[in-house]
C-alpha cells in the first residue's frame, strides 16, 4: 500500500482561504482516478492563528508542520492584526527558521498562452523560464549587530561558508535537472559578503561540470530580468537581492496571482506558497485569482511528491482558462474565483 501523504494546510487570511479552497478543489479533481493518497491537516498560522489560538505560529502547529511530509500555506496579515504586539508576519519568519527553510525558489515562466499579458514586448518576453533561487534564512535581513537611533542606523549583512555552500549546491542541483544554466547574481565589484558568495559560487560549481556558470552585478541584473528574460535558467541571490528581483521576475508574468513558490529546508518538509499577499483590498468579493493557489499545489505535487502527471492535470487546466480568457479581473476578465474554479475542474474530468 502507498503511504498516505500528510499535507499540513494553514489557510491564510483575507483572500487566503478563498484560493486555498479553490486549489484544493482542484487537487481533489486532478487525483479523482489516481493512486495517490493525501491528507490534509488543517492548523492555526498567520492572523488565523491569533485568533483561533492567540499566536501567529502555535507551538501545536510547528509540531504538526515538523511532522509533515509538506506544508501548504495561502497568504496571510493584513490590517485586522496590524496594531497587535505579535503580528501575522512574525509567524512566517518563524516558521522559516523553525523548519530551517534556507532556499527559497520562484519560478518565472511566460506560456505562449501568458505571452500577451506581459507587460514586456513578445520578443523580448517569448520562452522565458527561470527560477530564482533565494537564500532566505541569512543576509541582509538576519545580521547582526541591528539598530535604529536617533542619528544613526545599522544593518549587517552576513553570511557564513556554510550558508553560502548550501545555497549553492542547491542551485546547481537544481540547473543540472533543468537546462544546466547558474547565473550568479552578488555585488562583488563592492561588497565583502559578495566576494565571499563569488568565490564559494566557484568552488561548489567544480562539483558539477555539466553545468556553465556566468555572473552578473545585481544592478546589472535589474536591466538583464527585463532585456533578454529568456536567457536564464536558474538565478542564486543572496536573500536581499533576491526579494527584489523575484518581484521583478513576477511582473514579467503579467499578474502576481498566478505565481507560486517553494521553500526548502535540509531534513523537514518543503513549504509551499503562492508570492503574494492576503489582497485585503478584494478579499470577501470573490474575485480572488485562484491560478497562484493551483500552481502551488502543482508544484508541491511534483516537488516532494513525484506526482508529475496529477500536476500536468492541473497545470493544462490552468493553461486552458487562460487561453479561453475564463480569467478573474486582475488579468482583464470578468469571472468569479468560483467560475474559474469550475471551469478548470471540468476541464479535468472531461480530460481523463
Ligand atoms: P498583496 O500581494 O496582498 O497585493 C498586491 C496587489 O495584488 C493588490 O492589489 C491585490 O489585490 C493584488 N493581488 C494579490 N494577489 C492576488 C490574487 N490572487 N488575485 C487577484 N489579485 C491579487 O500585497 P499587499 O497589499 O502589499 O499586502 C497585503 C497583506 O499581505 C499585508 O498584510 C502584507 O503584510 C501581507 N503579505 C503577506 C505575504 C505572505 O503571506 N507571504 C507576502 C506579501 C504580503
Ligand atoms: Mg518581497
Amino acid at each position: 500500500m502507498t503511504s498516505v501523504k500528510k499535507i499540513v494546510v494553514l489557510k491564510g487570511d483575507y483572500i487566503g482561504p478563498e484560493i486555498m479552497t479553490a486549489g484544493l478543489a482542484v487537487l481533489e479533481a486532478a487525483t479523482r482516478n489516481e493512486t495517490f493518497a493525501y491528507e490534509l491537516i488543517d492548523a492555526p498560522f498567520g492572523g488565523d492563528g491569533i485568533d483561533r489560538a492567540g499566536d501567529p505560529l502555535p507551538q501545536s502547529t510547528i509540531n504538526i508542520a515538523k511532522q509533515a511530509d509538506a506544508v501548504l500555506l495561502s497568504a496571510i496579515g493584513g490590517p485586522k492584526w496590524d496594531n497587535m504586539s505579535r503580528r501575522p508576519e512574525q509567524g512566517l519568519l518563524e516558521i522559516r527558521s523553525q523548519l530551517n527553510l534556507f532556499a527559497n525558489i520562484r519560478p518565472t515562466k511566460v506560456t505562449s498562452v501568458q505571452i500577451d499579458r506581459s507587460p514586456l514586448k513578445p520578443e523580448y518576453v517569448k520562452n522565458t523560464d527561470f527560477v530564482i533561487v533565494r537564500e532566505l534564512t541569512s543576509g541582509a535581513y538576519f545580521g547582526k549587530p541591528r539598530k535604529l537611533e536617533e542619528h544613526q542606523a545599522i544593518d549587517t549583512i552576513y553570511y557564513n561558508e556554510q550558508e553560502v555552500t548550501r545555497i549553492m549546491h542547491q542551485g546547481f542541483k537544481l540547473a543540472q535537472k533543468r537546462h544546466k544554466h547558474v547565473t550568479i547574481v552578488d555585488k562583488s565589484n563592492v561588497l565583502a559578503t559578495s566576494k565571499f558568495w563569488r568565490k564559494i559560487a566557484n568552488e561548489v560549481g567544480k562539483n558539477y561540470p555539466d553545468v556553465a556558470i556566468d555572473y552578473y552585478y545585481v544592478d546589472a541584473m535589474t536591466m538583464a530580468i527585463m532585456s533578454k528574460p529568456a536567457t536564464f535558467d536558474v538565478v542564486i541571490t543572496p536573500n536581499l537581492f533576491g526579494d527584489i528581483l523575484s518581484d521583478e521576475a513576477a511582473q514579467i508574468t503579467g499578474s502576481i496571482g498566478q505565481i507560486p513558490s517553494m521553500s526548502i529546508g535540509e531534513n523537514g518538509p518543503n513549504l509551499y506558497e503562492p508570492i503574494h499577499g492576503s489582497a485585503p483590498d478584494i478579499a470577501g468579493q470573490g474575485i480572488a485569482n485562484p491560478i497562484s493557489m493551483v500552481n502551488t499545489v502543482a508544484m508541491m505535487l511534483i516537488e516532494s511528491f513525484d506526482e508529475k502527471r496529477i500536476a500536468a492535470k492541473m497545470i493544462a487546466s490552468v493553461d486552458y482558462i487562460i487561453k479561453n480568457h475564463y480569467v478573474t479581473p486582475d488579468m482583464g476578465g470578468v469571472m468569479t474565483t468560483d467560475e474559474v474554479t469550475q471551469k478548470m475542474i471540468a476541464y479535468i474530468k472531461k480530460h481523463e
